[in-house]
């Protein structure tokens, strides 16, 4: 069996890591292939070094574009290699455009394509990772769910049962996989000089947050009165996004506010997991938060993980100032004693093992 895997940004990068891995111990016949959605170093290179992950056999250098400019250019750089290979599988991770354009790009192929994370749904569709979740898992011939209420969603919406396999999420076994090299080769709190539990983490990113003049200066001040009550300062790893969108909005960041280049992987599952609490709009990084059981704010109105609020420690706040001081003071009281429902760290063993399975 042949299996083409598909990555091209930073959480993608991450969450197939543990199938690369895995991958690569059983010596497969596998391909990796990166579309080049993300290609700054600290969005990408740096994930390969860090995870110690082999070079993709294929890069389609896509880069940054409009969103049918990126899926257009993902499709068309990724037809031709299944063409010329014509694996048995194609596997993608996520809701990202790469995702979108790969899946497509195999099915019109009938090549079979496998989506890690499967049936995730924020119900919001003005989200661009909606769009790309939903068409993705409706074209896919294995959906890898990472939970049973994600499986719940695919059967609602009239997807074959036979199709869909509980596996977990893969986050978990990077964050297993990563936190103990984190602690033996990181020097991030001396670098930083910070105390454990000594400051919150935020990051944002989101689209329909950053790109926004009113809510991305709602974030800002929200974060100025965070600081100003609880005296910690604010690391914001900030996603080059979002540095550009400060800058043509001319919103400058507030004294307490650490802006920071993206951190390297190792460092920040450091980070988070001695945050006094974290404030983000990224899925990931709840489901990170999750699993090392620290307290999450999202700074969104909904989320594709409802999982991570039934644990009561992650609360949506939006982006509106009094909502998040709000959820700040009611998730640090909240007992940090759930138990994590993203799986035991071994899905991307399961989700190679159901392919190599039924072939
Ligand atoms: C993308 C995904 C989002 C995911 C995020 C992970 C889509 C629709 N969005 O959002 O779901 O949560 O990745 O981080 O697929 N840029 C750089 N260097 C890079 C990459 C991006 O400078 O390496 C800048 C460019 O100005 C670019 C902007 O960031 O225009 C946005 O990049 P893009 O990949 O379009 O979307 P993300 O916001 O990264
Ligand atoms: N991440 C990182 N350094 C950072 C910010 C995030 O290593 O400065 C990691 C984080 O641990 C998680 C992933 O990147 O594994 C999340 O990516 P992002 O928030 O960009 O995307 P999302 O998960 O929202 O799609």
């Amino acid at each position: 069996m042949h299996v083409a895997i598909v990555l091209g940004t930073r959480p993608e990068i991450v969450k197939m890591s543990p199938i690369i891995r895995y991958c690569e111990e059983l010596g497969l016949d596998y391909s990796l292939i990166h579309t080049g959605q993300h290609y700054s170093y600290e969005m990408d290179a740096a994930f390969f070094h860090d995870l110690e992950l082999p070079k993709p056999g294929y890069k389609l250098n896509v880069g940054s574009g409009t969103h049918a400019e990126q899926t257009g250019k993902i499709m068309v750089g990724l037809e031709r290699i299944l063409i010329h290979d014509r694996p048995d599988v194609v596997l993608v991770q996520g809701d990202t455009n790469t995702v979108l354009g790969s899946a497509l790009s195999a099915a019109k192929l009938n090549i079979d394509v496998g989506h890690v994370e499967a049936g995730l749904r924020s119900r919001d569709r003005t989200m661009p990772e909606e769009i790309n979740r939903l068409l993705t898992d409706h074209i896919a011939r294995y959906l890898f769910a990472p939970t049973e209420l994600a499986r719940s969603n695919l059967l609602q919406e009239g997807i074959d049962e036979e199709k869909i396999r509980v596996t977990g999420n893969t986050v978990v076994d990077a964050v297993l996989q990563n936190i103990e090299i984190a602690e033996q080769r990181s020097r991030i709190f001396r670098d930083l000089d910070l105390m454990p539990g000594g400051y919150f983490v935020l990051t944002a990113h989101r689209q329909e947050n950053v790109d926004n003049r009113e809510k991305l200066g709602n974030l800002i001040a929200a974060m100025r009165e965070l600081h100003s009550i609880y005296g910690l300062p604010i690391l914001f790893p900030a996603h080059p996004r979002t540095l550009k969108r400060l800058d043509e909005f001319g919103l400058s960041v507030p004294e307490g506010i650490r802006i920071l280049e993206p951190q390297g992987y190792l460092e920040f599952l450091l980070l988070e997991r001695s945050a006094r609490a974290i404030l983000t709009d990224s899925g990931g990084i709840q489901e990170e938060a999750c699993i090392l059981h620290v307290p999450c704010i999202t700074l969104r109105e909904n989320t594709e993980r409802p999982e991570t609020l039934e644990t009561g420690g992650n609360i949506l706040a939006g982006t509106d100032p009094g909502r998040i001081l709000q959820a700040v003071s009611t998730v640090l009281s909240a007992e940090a004693s759930w138990t994590n429902p993203f799986g035991d760290g071994r899905s991307g063993k399961k989700i190679v093992d159901i392919l190599l399975g039924d072939r």
